[in-house]
């Protein structure tokens, strides 16, 4: 029989990706979503409405016998985390620790959850696991409090990868998922709906401390993210007991340099204007990712020209969300 997985978040972007993924590597997948953000649209497994908040819901659908949990359910935006950060708590907080504990009653002791590299202090260096943590934002804090709560019920015989995403970016190779948040906060696809558009793309600072005074991150595809997914759950289901690994392809490429990038693949013109720095940005986080490759076997299949192009492929006629039919 399958093994039985159920995906938090899976309506949302990174979540529809790891879904399908654990779907095509034979598992029974079920996805819980409160719908406040992700598309049904992008799920084609059983979808139960579900606020993790709801405990008592959540323990019936455990209740049903899973074998393990790819946890992704949460708020990530970094700005808005800063004005509402009790929601982030409640949400992010809350809902981790009322699904902790109904795997607990439910006897379900396998778990991969969503985390970020955005827990790290800043570095000039490539990261690894076992650099300083400094979260800058709530929204970040409350991914390492997740993290800490699940290092503590590992005593009670939980098993879990905590993944450590760097910047997801990039859609399906047929179009058929991508990248669809309303508001839009990630720079590839606002790059590319500003240079459709004929709109200058602001870039957030440009004396920071990098070579050309732009932030640079470690742009890592989707696709390649849902399959670190399949090999965690994989190796937690074969008794691994998991471990915090990064996930990031160690290249970094700067806000100009995706700007031109989308400019190349979409040829048009992508203006660039000066906005002020965003609060709880980091300089650079560019990922030593040896760990996972050790652990997984995972190497990111996919580049930065590959994450560009999908995404922009994506943007012409997305499926669902707010650029639906507006191609
Ligand atoms: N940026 C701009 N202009 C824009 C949008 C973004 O200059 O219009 C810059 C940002 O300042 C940043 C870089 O582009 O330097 C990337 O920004 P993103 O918003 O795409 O991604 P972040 O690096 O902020 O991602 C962070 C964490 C992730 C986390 C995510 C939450 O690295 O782990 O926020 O949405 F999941």
């Amino acid at each position: 029989m399958a093994a039985r997985v159920l995906v938090t978040g899976g309506a949302g972007y990174i979540g529809s990706f790891c879904a399908r993924a654990l779907t095509a590597a034979g598992y029974e997948v079920v996805v819980a979503d409160d719908l406040s953000s992700g598309h049904p649209e992008a799920v084609d497994c059983r979808l139960v409405e579900l606020d993790l908040r709801d405990r008592a819901g959540l323990g019936r659908l455990l209740g049903e016998g899973f074998d393990g949990v790819v946890h992704l359910a949460g708020l990530i935006s970094v700005g808005e985390s800063f004005e509402a950060p009790g929601r982030y708590v409640d949400v992010n907080v809350r809902g981790s620790l009322s699904l902790l504990d109904a795997m607990r009653e439910h006897g379900v002791d396998c778990l991969v959850f969503s985390s970020t590299c955005a827990l790290y202090a800043p570095s000039d260096e490539a990261l690894d696991e076992d650099v300083a943590l400094a979260p800058l934002s709530p929204y970040a804090e409350t991914k390492l409090l997740i993290e800490r709560a699940i290092e503590l019920v590992r005593r009670q015989g939980l098993r879990a990868y905590c993944l450590r995403y760097f910047n997801a970016a990039g859609a399906a190779a047929d179009a058929s998922l991508g990248e669809a948040h309303a508001p839009e906060t990630h720079l590839i696809p606002i790059a590319i709906e500003r240079a459709s558009r004929g709109q200058p793309l602001v870039v957030f600072g440009d004396d920071y401390p990098t070579p050309d005074g732009t932030c640079v991150r470690d742009y890592v595809h989707v696709l390649d993210l849902a399959e670190a997914h399949v090999r965690a759950m994989e190796r937690l289901l074969a008794g691994a007991p998991g471990e915090a690994l990064n996930l990031g392809t160690g290249r970094g490429a700067s806000v100009r340099e995706i700007a031109a990038l989308v400019s190349r693949c979409l040829g048009r013109e992508l203006a660039v204007e000066l906005g002020p720095r965003r609060l709880g940005d980091q300089p650079s986080l560019v990922a030593r990712a040896t760990r996972a490759s050790r652990s997984l076997d995972w190497t990111p299949r996919w580049g930065l020209e590959d994450i560009v192009a999908s995404a922009c492929a994506w943007h012409r006629a997305p499926r669902y969300g707010p650029g639906r039919g507006a191609a």
